[in-house]
């Protein structure tokens, strides 16, 4: 019998089309109530340790990427720190993995589990760098591989950063399906998992998350060697929450001590991600608010039911950085440090630029993932692009710039400044979605503890944000 490939249809059937997919039954981590047994999750749902995953990646072509110290960074953030501060900052050079990101730590698992299991090929609904990960590592399986990605606005203009992800993607013997902004993605991807058959690598599961916790655990025993002491600050840049929530983890694998961990992205307030006209007017395509904060705060818009990316559980501090202010740590890290490196990463440094002035000079503050750049990902390509649509560039203060309608370039270094988001309200709107997504329940005991584990925080602390919404 002929299946119907509505989009109602596919939509109804996601849930099988899902667990096939990704060969994991997420039923079975649910709780009464409104919350599942994420640990139980992490263990049971991918089967592989920390050693095992190591053995994985390190044969092929993934992880053990170096801690670069940047040394004459360093020296300019103590030229404009206050006397005895001005930490030294290091980066983990991500970009030298096969696919050239940390994503390729996520696709290792995936595609390792879906050959074993038989599957014929993967796939992934990506605009980003994983897609060139799966893809990558597809290829050393000798599996298939499709990219799904939301590349164009209306008028057919695809932003170039992701053109060139697509350019990458099929350079790795992927196929690629290119969609414009809107809805269709999903289903697009849904009809194609349930028509080949092919496994989900999804970004969310606990096999990419997993991956990730070698990146964590390697860059503390890194630093123990290499430097002589336990990192005190990581900066990972923070998105759909999969690359802090792995890190965190493989960092507390890793050491008994407190390292703060700080989740940082590109503030895009205002441009609005489904909308087709504010598509092309963002120079940055991740790693920025549009994503980070609704996945920080409801984690389960994710392609799969319960998604393993879960940064607040993590997360010690949250902060923004400018487009233009990435603009310039970018050329900063070339010119300076002669390496030259992407937007994901240089977010993160942007905002350890400043973070390091806070610190004392004895401090060691880690930028967690360098990425690759080229094509449509150079910052000259971005401005270009930028300006062809009517985003007005300028040197001056960072913190006049207005996201899609212009860029700043920060006129003096010391100009560079993270905005501390408010993390309180961040937990609170988590706790008010998981909240607003089960009006019918009545909190129990172990709601209240996974709504404790969810955000981080302790019971009293819940308990009154619980009050605040008439609960
Ligand atoms: C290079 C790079 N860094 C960081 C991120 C953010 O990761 P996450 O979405 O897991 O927060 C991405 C995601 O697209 C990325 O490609």
């Amino acid at each position: 019998m002929k299946q119907d490939k509505s989009y109602s249809a596919v939509m109804s059937r996601r849930n099988e089309i899902m667990k096939k997919s990704v060969g994991i039954d997420y039923e079975s981590f649910e709780q009464e109530g409104i919350g599942f047994s994420y640990e139980k999750m992490m263990r049971e749902a991918s089967p592989y340790s920390l050693s095992e995953i190591q053995k994985i990646q390190l044969y092929n072509g993934v992880g053990h990427t170096p801690l670069k110290e940047l040394k004459n960074i360093t020296k300019m953030v103590r030229k404009l720190a206050p006397k005895g501060k001005g930490a030294r900052i290091f980066i983990k050079d991500e970009a030298l993995n096969d696919s050239g990101s940390f994503k390729a730590r996520r696709a290792a698992v995936s595609c390792y589990h879906a050959k074993k299991k038989g599957y014929k090929g993967v796939m992934a609904a990506t605009s980003g760098n994983y897609g060139a990960a799966v893809a990558s590592q597809a290829a050393k399986y000798g599996l298939k591989c499709i990219i799904v990605q939301e590349c164009f606005d209306s008028r057919g203009v695809g932003q170039p950063e992701i053109v060139e992800k697509a350019r990458k993607c099929e350079a790795l013997g992927a196929e690629v399906i290119q969609l414009s902004v809107g809805p269709e993605l999903f289903y697009t991807f849904l009809k194609l998992l349930e028509e080949t058959g092919y496994f989900n690598a999804s970004l969310y599961t606990p096999f990419g998350i997993s991956g990730i916790e070698t990146l964590g655990y390697e860059l503390v025993k890194q630093c123990e060697n290499e430097v002589g002491r336990t990192p005190d600050v990581v900066v990972c840049t923070n998105a759909g929450g999969g690359n802090l929530t792995g890190t965190a983890r493989g960092i507390k694998k890793a050491t008994d001590k407190k390292v703060q961990i700080i989740g940082a992205s590109v503030n895009l307030k205002g441009l609005h991600m489904a909308s087709d006209y504010q598509f092309n007017r963002k120079s940055f395509t991740t790693g920025h608010t549009g994503f980070g904060i609704p996945f920080a705060t409801y984690p389960d818009r994710s392609d799969v039911p319960r998604s393993a990316a879960r940064p607040l559980r993590y997360m010690d501090r949250y902060v923004t950085v400018n487009q233009g202010e990435v603009f310039f740590m970018t050329e900063t890290l070339a010119i300076l440090e002669g390496i030259e490196r992407g937007p994901a990463g240089n977010t993160s440094l942007a905002a350890a630029f400043s973070i390091a002035q806070e610190l004392d000079d004895d401090q060691i503050i880690i930028v967690q993932e360098t990425e690759y750049t080229g094509a449509g990902k150079h910052h000259g390509a971005q401005l270009s692009f930028a300006r062809e649509n009517g985003i007005n560039i300028q040197f001056g203060n960072p913190r006049d710039e207005i996201p899609g309608e212009n860029i700043i370039i920060p006129k003096n270094p010391s100009l560079i400044k993270v905005n501390d988001l408010d993390l309180t309200r961040v937990k609170k709107s988590c706790i008010k979605n998981h909240i607003n997504n089960n009006p019918e329940v009545e909190l129990t005991e172990q709601d209240i503890l996974f709504l404790m584990e969810e955000i981080n925080e302790n019971k009293t602390f819940v308990l009154e944000i619980l009050k605040e919404l008439g609960r």
